[in-house]
């Protein structure tokens, strides 16, 4: 329990440094400049915090990754409480080097053992909200899914909006989907915020269906856990990714199903999030001068506690007006 009292505040401002670092970056058109933007801050701002900290999930292996590199240690140090630590100082980097919606800094923290260390991998997902959570299956055919999803929220399969990342390797999947009749929103980039949304009621997206990042798995684990939704996933291989072998050499089973609790067997889950652009979810940074406002999102699993936070860092100035 230790580790939610003395960390969600910390976790919250570790969000929000990202989010505000890489927004004075929006719409540059330098993706890896504002992705090293939100990095160099989060780092920086972790490193304040009363925690023994060991990335598990991070910008990738040592000698890839100059900062928060997977195994690198973060925080004051071994005086405290050893957790592991999952982020994504910058989810969707042409998001925000593009000026489009649903860029997020993200991290999720848990006592050791807590995040699956999952390699870089791809994952198919299927991630449903509270209402269909133990129901759906990746193993079912699209369609079923969709009805499913359609029956336990009490609407029709033409009511539901699927988010589905626009790539080659889905068109198959978007046939289905529109063969079923439900409507999809193609999204370019971040299909973390997509999961996250799926569990908020009012957000219009009910289902998140396609391959993406396994990291990002991981993080939508972790949030999905707190917001009681859940997300499916099987991991996949790609030219770009670790290869089968060493991913098998980790213990990657690839034809398992991992369910929310397999990616995110935490109990003293912590996860944060911080808008970047405006999003469905979350507004992005907005600077007006002599202060900075930030919308983030701060969730503990035990307890289960859901804030949406609005703060205004104030910059300089002894007369700045805090507008509602
Ligand atoms: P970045 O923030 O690293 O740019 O990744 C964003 C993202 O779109 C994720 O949301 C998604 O899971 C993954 O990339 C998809 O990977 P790919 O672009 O290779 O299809």
């Amino acid at each position: 329990m230790q580790i939610q009292s003395n960390l969600v505040g910390g976790f919250l401002y570790v969000a929000e440094m990202a989010a505000i670092a890489c927004a004075r970056s929006i719409g540059h058109g330098k993706r890896k400049h504002s992705d090293h933007l939100a990095v160099e801050a989060m780092r920086k701002a972790m490193d304040r915090l009363p925690m023994d900290g060991t990335i598990v999930i991070g910008e990738g292996e040592r000698d890839e990754a100059p900062m928060l590199f997977i195994g690198e240690k973060v925080g004051l140090g071994p005086a405290y409480e050893a957790i592991d630590i999952a982020v994504d100082p910058l989810e969707g980097t042409n998001l925000c080097a593009t000026g489009a919606p649903n860029a997020i800094a993200v991290m999720a923290a848990a006592e050791k053992g807590g995040l699956l260390h999952a390699p870089d991998l791809y994952m198919e997902k299927l991630v449903v909200a509270a209402s269909a959570k133990g129901k759906v299956s990746l193993d079912y055919p699209v369609e079923k899914n969709l009805s499913i999803i359609a029956e336990t929220a009490g609407r029709k399969v033409e009511d539901l909006t699927v988010v589905v990342l626009d790539r080659p390797r889905h068109e198959k999947l978007i046939g289905e989907i529109r063969a079923a009749g439900a409507r999809i929103q193609l999204i370019g980039d971040g299909d973390l915020s997509a999961a996250i949304s799926v569990a908020v009621s009012g957000t219009g997206i009910h289902a998140v269906m396609g391959i993406g990042g396994a990291p990002e798995g991981v993080l939508s684990a972790a949030a999905l856990k707190c917001l009681n939704g859940e997300i499916q996933g099987r991991l996949h291989t790609a030219e770009n990714t670790a290869t089968k072998e060493k991913a098998e050499a980790m213990g990657v089973d690839f034809n398992r199903i991992y369910f929310t609790d397999d990616l995110a067997p935490g109990e003293k889950i912590i996860f944060s999030a911080c808008g970047v652009t405006d999003g469905s979810l979350l507004k992005g940074v907005r600077f007006f001068g002599d202060g900075i406002r930030a919308t983030s999102l701060i969730m503990t699993y035990s307890p289960r506690v859901i804030r949406f936070i609005d703060s205004v860092h104030v910059e300089e100035g002894e007369n700045v007006l805090v507008r509602f």
